[in-house]
Formats: C-alpha cells, structure tokens, sequence
C-alpha cells in the first residue's frame, strides 16, 4: 500500500505543471470525519458555498464518522494524493494519538496541513427536563448520582470526548459516557430526555439553546458570546473550567505542493467572506486570524497540541473512555 501511494505521489510530482493549471477538473470531496447535524458537520455546510466559488470547483461534503473522527481521517490518509480528497477535522486530531493504543496512521506524517479554520467554544447542555439549574446545579447533580448520569459524546478522541474527560478528572467523579458516531444524533436523544448531558460545540448547540428545546447550564469560553447572551460562562459561575475547539482541513501526504497553496489560498478567501464570517458570529465563532491560516503554522500548532494533551490526558486517564 504504501509503496504504491509513494509511487502515486511521484507520478503526481512529475505531473505537477500540468496540474497546478487545470485543478481542480473534477468534483473535490470534503471528508468530515463525524456524522450529520454535528458542530463539524455544521461548519463544513456553511463554508462549503464559499469555498467551492474560491476553489473553482464544486467541493461535496461526505460524512464518515465513527471512533471518534479516526475512521474518516484515515480514508483521507488512505486516499489519493491529488487534491480531490480532503478532510475538515477538530482538536480530535492532537487528543487522537493519546488516546488510542493502535491508530490506523501516524498523525504526523499522514497528512499535509492546509490550515488552520476556526476556534468553537464548547456549551454544556442538558436534556429539558434535567433536574437542575445552572453549572453549579449540573455538577451538584454529577455528585449526587455518580454513574447513574449518562453523557453522549463523539467517540474516543472527539471533541465532545475530550470535554466529557475533563470534567470528569476536574470532580474526580467518573459518569457513564455514550459514544454516537458525531454529536449530530445526540441531539434528538438528549431532547426525548435519553441522554442526559452533553458538552459539544456552538455551532450546533446554539439554535437547540436559543429555542430552548435542551437546558443549558455554561459555556466553556472566558467570556460570554454575543450570539449566546443569557449562558454565563463556567468560570463565572465559579467553577473555571475552559475548553474551545480548533479545527483545520486537510490533504493525503503527498499532496504536490502546488495544490496545497491552491487549496490554502481558496480557504484563506473564504475566510475572508462577510457572509460567512456573519454565519459564524451568529453560531459563537470566527475565522482564525490570517497568519494561522497557513500549512506551516497549522502544523506547528498541530504538533503544540499534541504535545500539550499528551500529559494531560495521560493524567486523566481513567475518566477517558
Ligand atoms: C466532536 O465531539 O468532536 C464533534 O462534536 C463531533 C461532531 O462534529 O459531530
């Protein structure tokens, strides 16, 4: 396999003049790594207009979700280097490695970075009949019932996983999780009050917080957002607690040079877009500044991240499930 992607990857090299002028001829296929309806489902929907018009092509998301984000990320580390395969992922990617004892690729050296696309904090929510109010109420609840409150997340080395983690380490109270294939179908759970809790990102809790369909207890940023008024943060409810999730996209290793550029400077004008830019501020987020937009500073970060997680999750060990 991996003599015949090397060999792909040098076809391509030789090709590159050639493919630098005509890319992308053909359909270009944005792998999101957890099912519909979920916070990167929902990010990828609302750049996809954008960035197919920058890109010159039409880029057609596919959702493949499952083990936290793993399963889709390695159909992009398996997949042709050419540019048409190419992957919006979250913090999952630097917990990932931490976490699994057998990862399927390397994380380091399967990918090329194309850059980074937006920080989401993260929301607690609850179902709408959860016996109780506000962050200190939530973690007064935890307390009291130990592993008889169930909380929904994304899969080991989610996003939603991560956060579940944390919590649990901060009360040194272990809950039972649940893993979806994506926090897109907790939704529906945790509002027919199956589920009782989950952590996941604004850009999908904030239309089910702002119709009051779940209950929502804190945000995990340092401030309040705008789109979200009425949520106190965590940490003034005095209980700091602080998580925000990074996303970036993309490409096989391999991927020439030449189409990564194309495919960076198609994302850094999309990122750019007063439309889009709108959307996010109304879903709790906002383009990542320009200079963090590059596959250099994304893989910078990338490796930063790994290393920070390692021994913090390392250290929770025994709640990461
Ligand atoms: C996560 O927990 O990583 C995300 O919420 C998963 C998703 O986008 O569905």
């Amino acid at each position: 396999m991996i003599r015949i992607l090397r060999r792909t990857a040098m076809m391509l090299a030789l090709a590159t003049p050639a493919l630098a002028q005509t890319y992308p001829s053909q359909p270009v296929t944005l792998i999101i790594p957890f099912a519909p309806g979920g916070p990167t489902d929902a990010l990828s929907r609302i750049m996809v207009e954008p960035f197919s018009r920058e890109l010159g092509g039409n880029v057609v998301i596919e959702n493949v979700g499952g083990a936290g984000g793993t399963i889709g990320a390695n159909r992009v580390a398996t997949a042709r280097p050419d540019g048409y395969t190419l992957m919006l992922h979250n913090i999952g990617m630097a917990t990932a490695p931490t976490l699994y004892r057998r990862m399927p690729y390397d994380t380091l050296t399967a990918f090329e970075t194309i850059g980074l696309v937006s920080p989401v904090p993260m929301t607690w929510i609850g179902r709408p009949d959860f016996p109780a109010n506000g962050f200190a109420g939530m973690l007064a609840y935890i307390r009291e019932r130990g592993d008889r409150v169930n909380v929904a997340h994304a899969g080991l080395g989610s996003a939603s996983q991560l956060c579940a983690t944390l919590l649990q380490a901060q009360m040194r109270q272990a809950v039972t999780t649940v893993a979806f294939r994506g926090t897109g179908p907790v939704f529906a759970e945790v509002m027919a009050g199956r589920i009782d809790l989950v952590c996941d990102q604004t850009t999908s809790t904030t239309p089910y917080i702002t119709s009051g369909r779940v209950k929502a207890f804190a945000i995990t940023a340092d401030a309040r957002l705008p789109s979200l008024p009425d949520l106190p943060t965590a940490n003034e409810q005095g209980t700091p607690f602080e998580v925000t999730v990074w996303h970036g996209m993309y490409a096989p290793r391999g991927t020439p040079r030449v189409v990564v550029d194309r495919i960076n400077a198609a994302l850094r004008a999309t990122l750019r877009d007063p439309r889009l830019i709108a959307r996010m501020a109304e879903l709790g987020t906002a383009p990542e500044p320009e200079a963090r937009v590059t596959p250099e500073a994304h893989r910078a970060f990338l490796e930063a991240e790994i290393a920070r997680w390692r021994p913090i999750l390392t250290a929770a060990g025994e709640y990461a499930d």
